[in-house]
């Protein structure tokens, strides 16, 4: 068969070379278009060495064989790995500035796209849209996988392994009734392609707006706590603190997007519950430490990012507090809560992952670590994600800045964005 290998303008360009081998190896003939900037992190005489065939780049060659147009009618596959977020907007908008544009425009195979890019790029409305939109066409997409990108940052965005994506184009091309015709980017002129029942990167876009990711967490158990709870003085007021819940709630639909079942346990969130978790409703420090040890065995990940209220007050009135019985000042007897966290880390199964949250209000980065690590040695959980709060930072806001240290107080990331970002950066160290 004839596979064409687009490969465009991204660190991950080196490792179209392992995408290019792995098809030549499984006996196709393989014809690779590299954009120019393609050509910048890999090198023309080894994508020709391997794939045995001269490596198209420019349109303006060939003419006279109508090159731009023919390479794509002749194709059975296309696969274009990496995708850069530039790419995806340009074959979204069926742009045809590049021998690949072309070639994708004139095409009637189908189109497997392997995007490589960073997690706010990928995370990114436009981006989001575009591979809505290429998917309603009838692209392919396998990845992008979670994990260690270019920088120090890691998260999805990075490009499948090229075994995998070899893979997910044999079985696109198994499953290709060369009889019947199929569609890719040409629009409605075309019929349907055969689905492939179980391709993993073909799952449909959740409704909420995030982004497709790698399904990495599929068949674990995650429960996440989320919110503040308050603790109640009599029936109308409360002791409680500025948590939204925002990053719980992230964290929950970042889960929920990378294929785990969710339970999540919300205190007071000033957003909306995440969706396609099981949610629970708690009220108070004590309500959420039930509801948690009963959900908890079911478990393989536990995730305790509520604020939870360290104390309580003794005595609960029956009635509303009056000013005429307490006077000018009025004293609080508050107890100890329970710690819930301590609680699960001290009762973790041997496959159970706990991962807490520190809010500290420390000046700086060094004492925010000191004193992460003298907690995360106190709970005893597995990861700490520790993050600084204060009057503007932290509670309400839509971004976040964390650093997770694990059990010996090391550094496992540090990670800076949106609270969806961040949230599956954690995901990610944590997986
Ligand atoms: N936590 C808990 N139960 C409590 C208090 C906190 O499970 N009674 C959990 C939180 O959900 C979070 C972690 O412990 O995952 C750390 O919470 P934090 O408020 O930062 O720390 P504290 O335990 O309150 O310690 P300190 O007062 O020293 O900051």
């Amino acid at each position: 068969m004839n596979i064409v290998v687009g490969i465009t303008g991204g660190i991950a360009a080196y490792k179209a070379v392992g995408v290019v081998r792995g098809f030549v190896l499984a006996g196709h003939t393989v014809q690779v278009i590299a954009t120019e900037h393609a050509l910048r992190f890999v090198g023309k005489p080894t994508l020709e060495a391997i794939s045995r065939n001269t490596v198209h780049t420019d349109l303006y060659e060939g003419v006279s064989e109508v090159r731009h147009v023919a390479i794509g009618q002749a194709a059975d596959l296309i696969v274009i790995a990496p995708t850069t977020a530039n790419t995806l907007a340009k074959l979204a908008a069926g742009i045809a500035d590049d021998l690949l544009g072309n070639t994708v425009l004139a095409t009637k195979a189908p189109v497997l796209l392997a995007p490589a890019m960073h997690t706010e790029m990928w995370m990114n409305a436009a981006t989001v849209a575009n591979v809505a939109l290429l998917r309603e066409r009838g692209f392919r997409f396998i990845g992008p996988a979670s994990g260690q990108l270019t920088g120090s940052d890691s998260g999805p965005g990075r490009m499948s392994e090229p075994d995998e994506i070899v893979a997910a184009g044999l079985r696109m091309l198994d499953r290709t009734n060369p009889h019947e015709e199929v569609r890719a980017g040409s629009g409605a002129a075309a019929g349907p392609v055969t689905e492939p029942a179980a391709e993993p990167a073909a799952e449909p876009l959740p409704e909420h707006p995030l982004p497709v990711v790698a399904r990495d967490l599929e068949g674990l158990n995650v429960l996440i706590s989320a919110g503040g709870t308050r603790e109640p003085l009599d029936p109308v007021r409360f002791i409680g603190n500025r948590s939204s819940g925002k990053q719980g709630v992230a964290l929950a639909d970042a889960a929920v997007s990378r294929g785990a079942r969710v339970v999540f346990v919300g205190a007071h969130l000033e957003v909306e519950a995440p969706r396609g978790a099981e949610i629970h409703s708690v009220e108070t420090a004590e309500e959420l430490r039930v509801e948690m040890i009963a959900l908890a065995p079911e478990a393989d990940l536990i995730i305790m990012a509520a604020a939870v209220a360290d104390y309580r007050p003794r005595a609960v009135a029956e009635g509303k507090i009056k000013k005429e019985q307490t006077g000018d000042t009025l004293t609080l007897e508050l107890v100890k809560n329970a710690d819930i966290l301590a609680e699960l880390a001290a009762d973790a199964g041997a496959h159970q992952t706990i991962v807490g949250f520190a809010a500290e209000t420390a000046a700086s980065s060094d004492e925010l670590l000191v004193l992460g690590r003298a907690k995360i040695a106190r709970k005893g959980c597995d990861f700490l994600v520790i993050n600084r709060v204060g009057w503007h930072e932290g509670f309400t806001t839509d971004g976040n800045e964390v650093v997770v240290v694990d059990k010996t107080g090391h550094i496992v990331i540090e990670a800076a964005g949106t609270k969806v970002s961040v949230a599956h950066s954690i995901l990610s160290a944590v997986a």
